[in-house]
């Protein structure tokens, strides 16, 4: 486990990233947590380990020690008062990202394999605006920024949902991927709009067979 740069870049304010590569096995996991996934199998069990294990390290920064961190009734990871987070895994790679709620209202990352997402899946991730657009690009092109669309509707939707309890489905957003940036408009009436307008920015990194990305939402 090693302090992650490429998370950590995705935001502007300071975030303390933690990323896994290597295995973590499910004995690491504190008592209250292991029972989250008593009957899970191994696979599971080991990303579960791995992002409480970096979200252990990660909260030792903000002097927190040895917190346990429960599941809430959305599997959403239930942080420390007063601080924000996310947890993401893929094949070979797990990370982790906190900061103080006096530095931001909720952050959410997510990691995908560049490529997870084939053309057979882009009806189920995008929108008619999205498919036009990655059906104009070159080939490898259009099969990495399938992934990133998809990447960051989940950080997204990572982001907002402790906020709003909201539940999105992949059609209720629309990515625009600029050169250094994400942005995102709804396209429904969303609950997140009476907290901060949109669009909302997020940041993106093509990092060997990785892509990552993160949203951040200001204090209120
Ligand atoms: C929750 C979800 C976003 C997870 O994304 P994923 O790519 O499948 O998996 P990741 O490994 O990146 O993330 C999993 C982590 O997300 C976190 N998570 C799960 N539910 C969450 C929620 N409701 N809110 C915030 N974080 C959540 C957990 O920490 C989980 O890891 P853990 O179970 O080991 O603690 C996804 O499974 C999901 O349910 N999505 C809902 C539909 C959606 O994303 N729509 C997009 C519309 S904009």
């Amino acid at each position: 486990m090693r302090v992650s740069r490429l998370l950590a870049g995705l935001f502007a304010e300071p975030v303390i990233a933690f990323e896994a590569r290597e295995p973590i096995g499910p004995e690491t996991l504190k008592e209250e947590e292991a029972r989250y996934v008593g009957r899970a199998v191994p696979k599971r069990a080991a990303e579960f380990a791995a992002g409480r294990a970096c979200a252990r390290r990660a909260l030792a920064e903000l002097a927190i020690v040895d917190f346990a961190l429960r599941v809430g009734p959305d599997r959403e990871p239930l942080w420390p008062q007063g601080v924000t987070g996310s947890i993401t895994h893929t094949a070979g790679f797990c990370g982790v990202a906190v900061a103080r709620e006096t530095e931001m209202a909720s952050l959410g990352i997510d990691a995908e394999r560049r490529g997870a997402v084939e053309r057979r899946l882009w009806r189920q991730v995008a929108t008619e605006r999205e498919i036009r657009w990655l059906e104009g690009l070159p080939a490898a092109r259009a099969t990495d920024m399938a992934s990133l669309v998809f990447s960051a509707k989940e950080a997204f939707f990572k982001c907002q949902f402790p906020l709003t309890r909201e539940w999105l489905s992949f059609s209720d957003v629309s990515v625009s991927v600029e050169s250094r940036a994400l942005r995102l408009m709804p396209s429904r009436r969303l609950a997140l709009e009476a907290l901060m307008p949109a669009p909302w920015t997020g940041r993106y990194a093509l990092r060997g067979p990785l892509v990552v990305t993160g949203f951040g939402l200001p204090p209120r």
